[in-house]
């Protein structure tokens, strides 16, 4: 299947955590080596309201969507500042990664969709999932650590998504967010995509859960985040 490549390299992006949002912007624009930038979605609660950092409770996993209104993102708060990594690529690219953000920049995102086969969270189960730090992970045996159950790869949120186990190749995806004036946005992405070696695998299934495909491509301005048990029947830890 064909992938599409957007990992390079480049200096300049170490420096946009020092930014302001709007210079933010105009800097993460001009990333097109690495980051794709896609529409600015607000992040909003089940009323449809703004979310609030403070909302976003540590050890507890959530779920929104983006960049499309089909491929589901982890929102997790790590309850403490997480710092700027680089991530280093098995084919020798790397990325600077931005950490967190929110008023302690504990706030971070990552795509849902595991990028060894490509297993992600429906309305019936979830086979990926956050492990807090009081849940260990019987593969790692640690929590604070975002493990798939479908052929135990295990992530590190804290450190960009990389892979700490398992046959994953890549790190998860991260979705980049932004904090402005007390709400948090999701607006593009860094890092290997997978959408549309997604698109393909579950084609059929997209068309019945959204009607129509291209209802499922259909990409988001808001998107409501869930706690992950408000979305999965049953969550599968191992
Ligand atoms: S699909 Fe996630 S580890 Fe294989």
């Amino acid at each position: 299947m064909e992938r599409r490549e957007f990992l390079k390299v480049c200096g300049s992006f170490a420096s946009l955590t020092l930014l302001s949002p709007a210079l933010l912007k105009e800097s993460f624009a001009s990333q097109s080596n690495e980051f794709k930038k896609y529409k600015k979605a607000i992040l909003l609660n089940k009323d449809g309201n703004p979310i609030k950092p403070e909302d976003i409770k540590v050890g507890k996993q959530y779920l929104f969507f983006y960049p499309y209104v089909s491929t589901p993102a982890f929102l997790i708060n790590l309850g403490k500042e997480v710092k700027p990594v680089e991530v280093k690529l098995s084919d020798g690219s790397k990325y600077l990664w931005p950490g967190g953000v929110g008023p302690q920049k504990s706030i971070v995102a990552f795509c849902a969709i595991c990028p060894h086969q490509l297993s992600y969270p429906t309305p019936d189960y979830s086979f990926i999932n956050y492990y807090p730090s009081d849940k260990k992970s019987g593969v790692v045996k640690r929590g604070n650590i975002i493990q798939c159950c479908a052929h135990l790869s295990v992530f590190d949120p804290e450190k960009g998504g990389v892979v700490i186990d398992g046959p994953a190749e890549y790190p998860l995806l991260t979705i980049v967010l932004s904090y402005e004036d007390g709400k948090l946005y999701a607006v593009g992405t860094l890092g290997k995509e997978l959408f549309r070696d997604f698109f393909d695998a579950y084609r059929s299934d997209l068309k019945k859960m959204y009607k129509s495909f291209r209802k499922a491509k259909k990409k988001v301005d808001k998107s409501v985040v869930l706690g992950v048990e408000e979305y999965a029947k049953e969550i599968i830890f191992c």
